[in-house]
């Protein structure tokens, strides 16, 4: 699939369009890495951060939420908890937090790889080489970092940064040996489908090997998510919708054939109840549960009415076991580790 077909076809909005594509998306995902559902373990360790993304609930500039930084005991329980219910990967998510203590994070990295034996991902936002180094040194596996946006106006309009900074340190994951995460979000005002179109291309140039897509969803905390957007209704505006975010996934498991992707929390926000079993039945092959613990779950509010809120994991898992089973599909076993990855390693 090149750009321009990928372009046609986000554009296609006819009901049997856009259901073929799905169906050729969920073809492909079954060839090129199965049925099984690899589950990864969401722990919001930190929300204080130093950037102030547009659209970021998080962001510094919010001061109508309560920030929290979890202890390294509370982050092990709740990898323990993940542990005991099977999970094999736990999931390191914080803000861009400017007091995260690298070397006691380390440590705490290495106790749950020798301790629980789980695959570690971390998603911390822009941090220095040396940083990446020393995580990936204690034994982290994998790296999340999404650019958003492959427009690099579009970026700098959103972010402090740039889009080419932001690359520059999937570049250095790539280099240091982590399992690198990518991904966009859907319906960003002033985002066309154009730009939908070169992401995908993007994602397959950098040779991701994990891939997130979720809708844009509004935030009123935020300045992109307060008021009205003139660029928000421009002919060639992607819709922030659960059907274009399906499409965009589909193109990209069409795309990049043997990568993990996600099915996102942020689909299922849109679509409470069903969102990630859409995902999964366009490309997806991944869920990520959240286990941090409720008191600070509502404070990582990155956008409003955020699934999972209540929830606990066995419920969404046991929701998601009863549904797989029916459509022949099961939860997998193992690390899970990117079939795309593994290929490039040997
Ligand atoms: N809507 C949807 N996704 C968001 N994220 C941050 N803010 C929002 C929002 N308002 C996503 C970004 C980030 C991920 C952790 O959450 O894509 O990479």
């Amino acid at each position: 699939m090149n750009q321009s077909e990928c372009l046609e076809l986000l554009m296609k909005t006819d009901r049997e369009s856009v259901r073929r594509l799905f169906q050729s998306a969920d073809t492909v995902r079954k060839k090129y890495v199965g049925d099984a559902v690899y589950l990864r373990a969401l722990v919001e360790i930190s929300n204080e951060c130093r950037r102030d993304c547009r659209y970021c609930g998080i962001r510094a500039s919010n001061r109508k939420i309560s920030r929290y930084r979890m202890t390294g005991r509370e982050i092990f329980r709740s990898a323990q908890q993940a542990r005991d219910l099977g999970l094999q990967t736990v999931v390191l998510q914080s803000g861009e937090d400017p007091d995260l203590d690298i070397s006691r994070t380390a440590q705490l990295i290495s106790r749950i790889k020798t301790e629980l034996s789980m695959a570690i991902t971390l998603s911390f936002g822009e941090r220095s080489k040396k940083e990446l180094a020393l995580f990936k040194q204690a034994g982290a596996d994998r790296y999340l970092l999404r650019f958003e946006t492959s427009n690099p106006g579009l970026f700098q309009r959103i972010h402090e940064g740039s889009l080419s900074q932001r690359l520059k340190r999937l570049e250095w994951l790539k280099e240091l040996g982590y399992e690198i995460g990518s991904g966009i979000m859907v319906g960003i005002p002033g985002q066309t489908f154009s730009d939908v179109a070169a992401a995908i291309s993007l994602f397959k140039q950098l040779s991701i090997d994990m891939i997130g897509i979720g809708p844009y969803i509004p935030h009123p905390s935020t300045p992109l998510g307060s008021r009205f957007h003139p660029t928000g209704i421009k002919e060639n505006q992607v819709p922030n919708t659960t059907e274009m975010t399906l499409k965009t996934l589909a193109l990209t498991r069409l795309t990049c054939l043997n990568v993990n992707i996600p099915s996102t929390t942020a689909l299922e926000s849109l679509a409470p109840e069903s969102g990630f079993e859409d995902g999964l039945f366009c490309g997806a092959n991944v869920i990520m549960p959240n286990f941090t613990p409720l008191d600070y779950r509502k404070n990582y509010e990155i956008y409003p009415a955020k699934a999972c809120l209540q929830q606990t994991p066995s419920q969404l898992i046991a929701r998601l076991t009863t549904y797989l089973s029916q459509h022949s599909r099961h939860i997998g076993t193992g690390r899970g580790d990117s079939p795309h990855f593994l290929t490039q390693q040997k």
